[in-house]
């Protein structure tokens, strides 16, 4: 982490985004301030709306601020389509290596959603598998294509041991390792290996491991099973919006991704909501929980408990609790109600 700044604030780079980004980031900025986190926001551009500015939308000094900082929040980026551009989303995530995606879901009374009980973190590996970006149509007929996937020792070990590590630092007690080794036997094959043989350098915390399949059934039958979840970029990708879903939806969703050295980035799992912006309708709870989440990471944890104690009590009320999860409020209501119950 960089310097702390003059007035010991911890500087973080601060990316408004696209779409609902700016109205959701500010909320969020304003939520921080009232629960005492003692950060200094370093406001830079990425996205389309970087394109306008800086005709880059992931400009260098983008890149630089959160290289200086080591910390960033990210509002939701829209790619835009065509002319060779790729997912901002992805280049950050190589760029820094962030190869541990963390996805917390747990239940908020109030929140319309199936349980009242899931309390899962889900834990994705972020930079191979299925996403190593090798694909390709065989012959000059396109009547085929092949991708690769790629697990490697390495990559599996670093974030089967985030997990592991995750439980024990965060007082859970069980890992499942999700994976399909029984048809993918060399690649899932692998990652199931280096899992049973890490947990025996773990035995205060409970492993076990199941198949993906079985796994997507069982999340929705009985969640309540699962504690934290380790598993490789695919599977991760589809299981995390599903612990979304069980707990209301990508509205109230955060996550963090976070690399070997000290870099992390936080972000809502959900995009930019082109449907509602800039009509105050947006919720903003999932960007609050990922600035959460941060002040966790840099040891604010008092300020982290009341801002989610703040969130959690402006969505158990109808009349403060957003739209979109069946209230009345807009987005300045249920930010000014957070700030009334931190
Ligand atoms: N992390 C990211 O930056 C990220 C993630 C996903 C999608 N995207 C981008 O976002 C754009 C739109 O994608 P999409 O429409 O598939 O998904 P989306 O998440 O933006 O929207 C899906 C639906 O959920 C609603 N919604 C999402 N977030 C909400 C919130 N905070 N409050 C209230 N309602 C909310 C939207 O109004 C919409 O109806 C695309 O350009 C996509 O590439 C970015």
């Amino acid at each position: 982490m960089s310097d702390i700044a003059e007035n010991n604030r911890i500087p973080v780079s601060l990316i408004p985004g696209d779409g609902i980004g700016p109205e959701i980031t500010e909320a969020t900025q304003r939520v921080v301030e009232a629960a005492g986190g003692n950060v200094e926001w370093q406001t830079v551009p990425a996205g389309m709306s970087a394109l306008d500015t800086d005709r880059d939308p992931l400009p260098p000094k983008t890149i630089d601020s959160i290289t200086q900082n080591q910390l960033a929040l990210k509002g939701p980026l829209a790619t835009p389509a065509g002319g060779g551009f790729r997912s901002i989303n992805v280049a950050l995530r190589q760029h820094f290596d962030l190869y541990a995606n963390v996805r917390p879901a747990k239940s908020t009374p109030g929140v319309p959603s199936r349980f009242d009980n899931v309390d899962i973190v889900l834990i994705r590996e972020n930079t191979e598998g299925m996403y190593s970006g090798i694909e390709h149509y065989v012959g000059p007929s396109r009547n085929a294509a092949e991708s690769i996937a790629i697990i490697t020792r390495h990559g599996s070990e670093r974030i089967v041991r985030f997990a592991f590590d995750y439980a024990r630092n965060h007082n859970r007690k069980k890992v499942t390792l999700i994976h399909k080794a029984n048809i993918l036997k060399m690649t899932d094959g692998l990652f199931l290996e280096v899992g049973r043989k890490m947990a025996e350098e773990y035995p205060d915390i409970e492993f076990n491991d199941m198949i993906v399949d079985a796994t997507a059934m069982n999340m929705v039958v009985r969640p309540e099973q699962f504690d934290v979840i380790v598993t490789m970029n695919l599977f991760g990708d589809i299981l995390s919006d599903l612990s979304a879903g069980l707990i209301g939806g990508l509205g109230v969703a955060p996550a963090a991704n976070i690399g070997e050295g000290t870099c992390a980035i936080f972000e809502a799992v959900h995009g930019t909501a082109p449907d509602i912006a800039g009509k105050g309708m947006a919720n903003p709870t999932a960007l609050m929980r990922s600035a959460a989440m941060l002040l966790d990471h840099i040891d604010q944890t008092e300020a982290a408990g009341r801002m989610h104690r703040g969130i959690d009590r402006a969505l158990a009320d109808d009349a403060t609790r957003t739209r979109d999860l069946g209230g009345k409020a807009d987005t300045t209501t249920f930010t000014d109600a957070v700030i009334n119950n931190l």
